[in-house]
């Protein structure tokens, strides 16, 4: 009796655990997409991969493209789908960046399980799968593999192609070598798109019963720019930090703090103090800011974005300030003072509008100058013209006031 009780209390502990340990999931393993129907916005990849699965018959695959935009949830679900949950654990290698991928790897573990042969799948498998007769080998993050890994893997590839399918995941196809990346059938991932993160977000938000105030949804895909990894991952943390609030909801301000971006009102400020040209101004501001412990790097990207989009600035602008913070965002990488760096990046913008102003002014009064020279120039060309000695006509007048515009823009 006892003992079955015991047995009772085991189920019931054993049955919490699991509780628990899908309560304390990452919402990113939680919500991946167990099949290939889950996968959002990848319909030229799925299918194509759709098509193999009647087929059975699979070609080496090379998937690139930005992170969180789901090649290792689209691989994963592909095998399933494939060889069915069982099966799957026999049939499938998958190593990623974590594991030691050397060239010592790619002749051990990749060649071992390369040269084995496929195990047989059970009469319920075969009924509910296609499990074709071959082993599917993933090297997620293959971007990071040296070039003599690669090398050996191509050998490895050919050799075993009979009973083994390599899966290639990278970010940069331009870091797979060439014979390696022309042995795979190429699927390109593309960025995610705001209509379909923001659904697979709503969905995961009620799932959860995750509460959020207008426009929080719309902020987390603008802080994740396509990565729906980082947008889940930022939903998760944003919902524990929510029920310290006093409605439990989500807010905008919050979600840019926990991503480590700057709010919006302290940008405006600093977008605020160069517009306003003031350069000791600027500096009591920044110092206070890097005091508060905002990242540099982060109001760096966000300036970026704010002098790109805006149709305020003309186009000379936005290149010079492309190239300061290009420049700025080089120097802090290479871990140098953040303050100093983020000053002289004011300061430069501030002095390129200056000259971008007197510029305009330069050319406005030329303009008006040469209005009023070309009126009175029949009469009076003489005292107009003596500045540029040697010139007589009013095309010499033009060109030396180019001139003029060429040296203040050096
Ligand atoms: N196209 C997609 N459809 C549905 N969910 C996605 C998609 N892309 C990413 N996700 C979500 O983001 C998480 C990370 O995706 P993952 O496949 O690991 O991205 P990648 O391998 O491209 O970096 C997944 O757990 C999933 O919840
Ligand atoms: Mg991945």
């Amino acid at each position: 009796m006892s003992k079955f009780q015991g047995f009772e209390s085991n189920k019931k502990r054993k049955i919490a655990n699991d509780i628990e340990s899908e309560q304390s999931q990452p919402w990113v393993e939680k919500y991946r997409p167990k099949k290939l129907d889950d996968i959002t916005a990848q319909d030229h990849a799925v299918t194509i991969l759709k098509k193999t699965l009647e087929s059975a018959n699979l070609p080496h695959m090379l998937f690139y493209g930005p992170p969180g935009t789901g090649k290792t949830s689209t691989i994963l679900a592909l095998t399933k789908e494939l060889f069915g949950p069982n099966l799957v654990k026999s049939r499938v290698l998958e190593l990623n960046a974590s594991d030691e991928r050397g060239i010592s790897i790619v002749r051990e573990k990749v060649k071992n399980f390369a040269r084995l042969t496929v195990s047989k799948p059970s009469k319920e498998d075969i009924e509910n799968y296609p499990c074709p007769p071959y082993k599917i080998i993933i090297l997620d993050e293959a971007d990071s593999m040296t070039a003599d890994a690669q090398s050996a893997l191509r050998r490895t590839m050919e050799t075993y192609s009979g009973v083994t399918r390599f899966c290639l995941i990278c970010n940069y196809i331009t870091r797979i070598i060439d014979p390696l990346a022309s042995r795979c059938s190429k699927f390109r991932f593309k960025s995610l798109d705001t209509s379909n993160s923001l659904s697979r977000l709503e969905y995961i938000a009620e799932k959860e019963s995750v509460l959020y105030e207008d426009g929080s949804l719309e902020k987390i895909l603008d802080i994740s720019a396509g990565d729906l990894r980082k947008a889940i991952t930022l939903l998760q943390s944003a919902s524990k930090l929510s029920s310290y609030n006093d409605n439990n909801k989500i807010t905008p301000i919050q979600l840019e703090e926990l991503a480590g971006i700057v709010p919006t009102p302290i940008l405006d400020e600093i977008i605020a103090k160069v517009a306003g040209k003031n350069v000791d101004s600027i500096i009591e501001y920044i110092e206070k800011f890097s005091k508060d412990g905002w990242s540099g790097t982060s109001v760096i990207d966000q300036l970026h974005n704010y002098y790109i989009t805006n149709d305020m600035f003309d186009t000379k602008i936005k290149n010079q300030v492309s190239m300061i913070l290009f420049d700025t965002d080089t120097k802090l990488t290479n871990g140098t003072n953040e303050r100093i760096q983020l000053l002289n990046a004011l300061q430069s913008i501030v002095i390129s509008m200056f000259m971008q102003n007197s510029n305009n002014n330069n050319n406005n009064s030329n303009n008006n100058n040469n209005r009023n020279s070309s009126s009175s120039s029949s009469s009076s060309s003489s005292s107009s013209s003596s500045s540029s000695s040697s010139s007589s006509s009013s095309s010499s007048s033009s060109s030396s006031s180019s001139k003029k515009q060429m040296v203040v823009i050096r």
